[in-house]
């Protein structure tokens, strides 16, 4: 048993889909959140200032005492992780794996597409793992920037979003993808507009369910899990009455407090 916490962090609010799953499944354990708000978006920023703040959040989080660092955004894991694996002395983990491992083992003719960030996109993390899993696969990647900013703007239901989504997922048709990874941590809100425009015929993956499982056989197997009632505390490096505003459209329920908490500060 170890009741101290689990330390996660995004770029911003994208990260509680995340969050969202890990409640869930791990109703008992204490969690720390911290959203990059100051420094969001990472998708367009480079490895090596994503792996700077990445690096800063993960110190923050080890001074709070968490038993492991959940890396809850795609662009960070896909950047920084091996860094952070190197330099932290708790266990990181990162979204990249299990979702590439649920497209793999979800996907019938091998045909997966990723979207992403433009950075996620660019470093080849996902295609890398799903390779690694099943060498043959068909891989596709296509950034689609816009939709993190119609997200945090709470446009998710906006026939604008239908329209961008159209035109970022057109080049899918010719792929004839069969599974679809949602491989940003804002994507997940867009899930209902990105089915409409892709059909029924295509899965859609998200992470978030398979890391929370995989966070809870590691809790499991290494005699780590917390007992009693689990809490949750949300640090945002920048305007925290605003990201507790926007959670609500990611949450569905209302935060709340959510604390300043400048990095380097
Ligand atoms: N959280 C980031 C991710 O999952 C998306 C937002 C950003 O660009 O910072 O890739």
């Amino acid at each position: 048993m170890n009741n101290a916490p689990i330390g996660i962090f995004d770029s911003g609010l994208g990260g509680l889909t995340i969050l969202k799953a890990l409640q869930k499944t791990l109703p008992a354990e204490r969690l720390i959140y911290f959203g990059d708000t100051a420094n969001v978006p990472y998708g367009s920023k480079s490895r090596e200032t994503v792996t700077r703040f990445s690096r800063d959040i993960a110190q923050f989080l080890e001074q709070k005492g968490v038993k492991l660092i959940i890396v809850a955004c795609n662009t960070a894991s896909a950047l920084a992780l091996t860094r952070l694996r190197k330099t932290c002395r708790v266990p990181v983990l990162g979204v990249i794996e299990p979702g590439a491992q649920k497209a793999v083992r979800s996907s019938r003719g091998g045909r997966i597409a990723v979207l992403g960030t433009e950075a996620t996109v660019k470093s080849g993390a996902y295609r890398q793992q799903i390779l690694k899993l099943a060498p043959h696969a068909k891989v596709t990647q296509v950034p689609c920037p816009l939709f993190v900013p119609l997200v945090e703007e709470g446009w998710s239901k906006n026939p604008v979003t239908r329209l961008i989504a159209a035109q970022y997922l057109k080049p899918l048709a010719k792929t004839q993808a069969d599974t679809v990874i949602l491989g940003c941590t804002h994507y997940p809100v867009l899930k209902p507009v990105i089915a409409n425009v892709l059909g029924k015929q295509v899965q859609l993956v998200d992470s978030a369910q398979t890391l929370a499982q995989e966070v809870k056989n590691y809790l499991i197997s290494h005699d780590e899990q917390a007992q009693g009632r689990g809490s949750l505390t949300i640090y945002a490096s920048d305007a925290p009455e605003r990201f507790k505003h926007l959670a609500k459209h990611i949450l569905g329920t209302r935060l709340k407090t959510v604390r300043l908490k400048k990095l380097n500060a």
